[in-house]
């Protein structure tokens, strides 16, 4: 019998709500510089809701179809030739974005992309990694080492707060001393509850805000990594804010936009608050203006978006996954609540997850 020259794949129609199935790809062979890779694991995000949804993505030129996935831990099966780095076996994630010519991905930097005519693979113009396998270019492979299995699948958004916290970073160069104390983070999701870990393992104080009131598995990571956890059901932003220290960082990861400009509200002087909620729609909320204004300018405070990562907070993520893991063993795992079956579970991908943070799906090696 001859191996199949095609394998499953888990895709969508862009720009039609409700259309995840299964569809079959060519079986790729790797060429000059490219891996071959496996696909063990791919986690669920809310990116991936809003394409199912429609509100967002698009296929790659010439189909119809988007194969999703963007957040993947694989293996590598086979290499082509000149693949220095990547050796068979290695546990690998891949990037996200892919450059167009733009000065920003000309200068090596597609996360500040100007042109905007990128693509992202999963979520614009290219496929994504909800598949048996996938060749890519050995440059946007990051090799883990294999004690990091079990939390691999979570690199990729932990990036997302790797290149947060280094923007803020970099523009805190303006004072002669940035050694941030205290930290809001607005949104008890992967991305925030990945944000709170990382400051934490920084040492500074975290405070995380999120609309469920506690006892709940994200109050218990937060706690669990030394951070405190607080429903605004049941104590709104600004009380909370106004019986704490000011915060010297703030990250919005909650998707609610009137969120953002809330959380302008309680940024300390000189602080930096990085907008990280990719937010659809077109909602409109009356702000404070003339308040928020003053605070900024006689605060000298800084208000930044933030989009992907660069290869740097991969390898950086890598590192700070591993200190997790030193730090508080098995925490960062609690994140993935829900497991589904790979191609079996199908139906199950457009789904909510209830109380839970994090779903990954499991591919069958
Ligand atoms: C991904 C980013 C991507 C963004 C916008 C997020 O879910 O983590 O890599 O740039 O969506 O497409």
């Amino acid at each position: 019998m001859s191996a199949s020259t095609t394998m499953p794949a888990i895709a969508v129609y862009p720009g039609r709500a409700d259309t995840v199935h299964l569809t079959e790809l060519p079986r790729p062979t790797p060429g000059p510089g490219e891996a071959l890779v496996r696909v063990r694991r791919v986690g669920v995000c809310g990116t991936d809701q809003e394409i199912i949804a429609a509100l967002f993505g698009s296929p790659p030129t010439g189909s119809d179809e988007l194969v999703l996935g963007h957040e993947v831990l694989g293996v590598v099966e086979a290499t082509g030739p000149r693949t220095d780095g990547v050796r068979e076996g290695d546990l690998v994630v891949a990037t996200v974005r892919r450059p167009d010519g733009c000065p920003a991905c000309l200068a090596g930097q597609p996360d500040m992309c100007v042109w905007q005519g990128f693509t992202e693979r999963g979520i614009v113009g290219a496929h994504g990694y909800m598949v048996e396998r996938f060749v890519e270019d050995v440059r946007h492979l990051v090799v883990l080492p294999p004690a990091l299995e079990s939390v691999g699948v979570l690199l990729e958004p932990l990036t997302v707060v790797e290149k947060a916290l280094r923007q803020a970073d970099l523009i805190q160069r303006r004072l002669a001393s940035w050694a941030p104390k205290t930290a809001l983070i607005l949104g008890a999701g992967p991305i925030g509850l990945l944000g709170a870990l990382l400051l934490r393992s920084r040492g500074i104080d975290v405070v995380v805000v999120a609309r469920r009131p506690a006892p709940n598995p994200a109050a218990a990571i937060v706690e669990g990594c030394g951070g405190r956890y607080a429903s605004l059901r049941e104590t709104p932003l600004a009380e909370l804010a106004a019986d704490l220290p000011p915060f010297d960082l703030v990250f919005e990861a909650t998707g609610v936009a009137q969120l953002a400009f809330e959380a302008m509200g309680v940024l300390g002087s000189n602080g930096v608050l990085v907008l990280l909620s990719n937010t659809g729609g077109d909602e409109v909320a009356p702000v404070p203006v003339a308040r928020l204004n003053l605070g900024f300018v006689q605060g000298n405070k800084v208000l930044v978006g933030s989009v992907n990562a660069a290869h740097e907070d991969f390898t950086a993520g890598v590192a700070d996954l591993g200190r997790f893991e030193e730090l508080w063993p098995g925490l960062t795992a609690r994140l993935i609540t829900h497991r589904l079956n790979g191609f079996a579970d199908v139906a199950r991908i457009a789904g909510g997850i209830d109380e839970g943070i994090k779903a990954v799906i499991e591919f069958a090696q």
